[in-house]
């Protein structure tokens, strides 16, 4: 007889998606559905706390409903509910955890709890059948940038992060500073196609061999545009901007892919996974993918739709944890800080 499929629900809330996902087997994609507050936020250029945590509010029912509709399911068919418990913003997580147990208490199932990167990450680990372990993980998203090493059974080792600005956020500022909206990431990845990379903005390397520094990068691209802007006579073109974008992109793309390969040359592990809002980013993708046929490494990125937050990945995740009963009581309380526990 064939083993019963094992059905869990992820709920992620941890910034400004309100996201649900269904996910059997720890692979198969049931149900992945994303709801963004991001309209919301645009006016003032960054995501605002307490305007993320209310929109969960008011569409985590909705967004619940759908999931479960497109993967044609009631809510008894799950067998477990995954919530992201952190890092992220405090007000925010704590819709999502305060959701998932109840839903977890009203429904008798296990609940799950979920460290948000390492989601980032296993949405690698759920679309490449037969990755095996270890691997180097590198998250790049708005709150995050760090490389560690992933072992089997979701353990995870540290090996740096950032000393300020997450590489995601970076972006966003960049892109504030020229003027082309929030969030910058996207519009930087599509304008750096017309741009030209000659603007030698500084690579930071600091000082642990694995740690990431991208705030000085951005004040160089502030010092750089407010000189530009003090020299022109008119207000700069469209291929003064794209320039600038391209070659901010290819400097912070280079400490990316240079730290990574450090990584993999120190530890002699040739799998790499890159999760996180930052690895749609194409010239980053592009730039691995020379890197992995020169280097014989294997790279791996998860398809977009699940680079961004999701549900799918923190469901995910959730099959492997509650194999090792990694479950929690319903005392469970987000946690902020969590950093790859
Ligand atoms: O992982 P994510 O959805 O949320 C966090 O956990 O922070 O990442 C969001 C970040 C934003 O900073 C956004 O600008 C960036 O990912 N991002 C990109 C691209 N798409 C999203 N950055 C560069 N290139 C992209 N194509
Ligand atoms: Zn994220």
């Amino acid at each position: 007889m064939s083993r019963p499929v094992i059905r869990i629900v992820g709920i992620e809330t941890s910034c400004d998606e309100t996201a649900v996902g269904i996910v059997e087997d720890g692979k198969r994609v049931a149900a992945n559905v994303v709801a963004s507050s991001l309209e919301h936020h645009r006016p003032y250029g960054g995501v605002i706390p307490e305007i993320a945590a209310r929109a969960h509010v008011e569409t985590i029912w909705d967004v619940l409903a759908q999931a479960l509709e497109t993967a044609h399911l009631s809510p008894d068919a799950i067998d477990a509910i995954a919530v992201t418990q952190g890092p992220g913003l405090p007000g925010a997580l704590l819709i999502g955890v305060a959701f998932a147990k109840g839903l977890a208490l009203s429904l008798d199932r296990p609940l799950i709890p979920v460290d948000h990167l390492a989601a980032h990450l296993y949405a690698g680990e759920m679309t490449t059948p037969g990755l095996g372990s270890p691997y180097i993980g590198l998250v790049v998203s708005g709150g995050h940038t760090l490389l560690c090493v992933a072992h089997a059974e979701c353990r995870y080792e540290l090996l740096g992060e950032t000393k300020d600005d997450a590489v995601g956020e970076a972006f966003d500022k960049v892109a504030k500073l020229l003027g082309l909206g929030y969030p910058g990431g996207p519009v930087i990845d599509r304008l750096s196609e017309e741009g030209r990379t000659a603007i030698q903005f500084p690579r930071s390397h600091s000082k642990q061999p694995f740690d990431f520094s991208f705030s000085g990068l951005k004040t160089a691209v502030y010092n750089y545009v407010k000189r530009m802007a003090e020299n022109a006579e008119h207000s700069l073109s469209r291929q003064d901007v794209a320039d600038v974008a391209a070659s901010f992109q290819e400097a912070a793309v280079d400490v990316l892919v240079a730290k990574t390969l450090r990584a993999v040359q120190r530890t002699g592990i040739h799998r790499v996974v890159v999760g996180g809002g930052v690895a749609s980013n194409r010239r980053l993708r592009t730039r691995f993918a020379e890197e992995a046929a020169e280097k014989k490494l294997e790279v791996v990125f998860p398809p977009p739709a699940l680079c961004v937050d999701n549900g799918a990945m923190v469901a995910g995740i959730g099959y492997p944890l509650l194999q090792r009963g990694r479950v929690a009581a319903l005392s469970l309380n987000a946690d902020p800080n969590l950093c790859l526990a």
